[in-house]
């Protein structure tokens, strides 16, 4: 068995199906996609609700999606998670898109239907909000949130569910503002009632360095990293040490360092923290759901092993 399929493997039973496994009916499709730790997660669910079939990861050339799509229906698969870079890619190739993946621009969840149906789902941002509301038992739509790292594909997908649940305040920060100010743009619909009390725009974009950002996210309730500096355990925190405050939930959606230089200054600085192990748990139950429907594999789930 492979750690990682190509798109050749899926016309080879012997190798995509050796005598003795289980077929393999999903998986994580991306470039590079050794790291994905989604058959960490999606297997132990199969096994346990008694679903026969292998998740697997497979690495696919840029051109291939759609060709993979297409042979991966004819081998039987169910569906597949789509990762950086396909996400958007995969949004076109969809017959059919649920809101989430429409208002957020992009795919990380497709189901094979009838005939040459395919359905797209994104799970990220509805994954945010059961996270947050796991983590800190509250509810987005009552927070005035930062996003750190808004302009990134993360970023942007997190910011995007935030204004579709209306949240009170939006900050998005960014080191490069011209990412975040289209994104502002194109998210201002979501704000037009009046909701905030208090100063301030419902929504703003800020540049990570801006002399503003200290006194902007004191006004937050909840802090959210999605930028890539923590990955490396020597990465520093985004955002100057003053930032993070003792009322402020903060939320890092990386969870491998489990606590980045960003946590463990706002524990220090006495803040609520939380990684994104809960927001991988979620989105990734989530497309569980879609490809069967009326299973519960979260609780399967949380055997995830880093
Ligand atoms: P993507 O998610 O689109 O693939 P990325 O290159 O992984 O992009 O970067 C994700 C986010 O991390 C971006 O917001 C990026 O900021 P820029 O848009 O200004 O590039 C942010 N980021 C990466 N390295 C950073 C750093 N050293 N300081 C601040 N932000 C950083």
């Amino acid at each position: 068995m492979k750690d990682v399929y190509s798109l050749s493997d899926l016309t080879n039973e012997d190798l995509l199906n050796p005598s003795g496994s289980a077929p393999a009916r999903l998986a994580v499709i991306g470039h590079p996609v050794a790291h994905s730790k989604s058959p960490q997660l999606h297997q132990p669910a199969l096994d346990a609700i008694g679903i026969e079939g292998r998740y697997i990861r497979l690495d696919i050339e840029p051109g291939e999606l759609l060709e993979a799509f297409k042979r991966m229906r004819e081998v039987g698969f169910v569906g597949a998670n789509v990762t950086v870079p396909y996400k958007f890619e995969a949004l076109e190739a969809c017959s059919h898109l649920d809101p989430a993946a429409k208002a957020l621009g992009s795919v990380n969840t497709i189901l094979f239907g009838e005939a040459e149906e395919i359905y797209g789902f994104n799970t990220d941002g509805p994954g945010f909000i059961r996270a947050i509301r796991e983590e800190f038992s509250v509810d987005i739509q009552d927070l005035k949130i930062m996003i750190v790292g808004a302009g990134g594909g993360a970023g942007q997908a997190l910011a995007t569910q935030c204004a579709r649940e209306a949240c009170e305040q939006l900050i998005l920060v960014n080191r490069s503002i011209d990412k975040i100010e289209a994104l502002s743009t194109r998210l201002l619909p979501y704000f037009e009632s009046e909701k905030l009390s208090g100063p301030g725009e419902r929504i703003e974009a800020l540049a990570i360095d801006s002399p503003n950002l200290p006194e902007l996210a004191g006004h937050c309730d909840l802090i959210v990293q999605t930028t890539s500096l923590g990955l490396k355990a020597t990465d520093p925190s985004p955002i100057p040490n003053h930032c993070l405050q003792p009322h402020h939930l903060v939320y890092d959606t990386i969870y491998e360092p489990s606590r980045t230089q960003f946590l463990k200054t706002a524990e220090a600085n006495g803040a609520r923290i939380a990684n994104g192990l809960s927001l991988l748990l979620h989105q990734g139950a989530l497309s569980f759901e879609y490809w069967f429907p009326g299973t519960k594999p979260l609780r399967h789930m949380r055997s995830f092993q880093q």
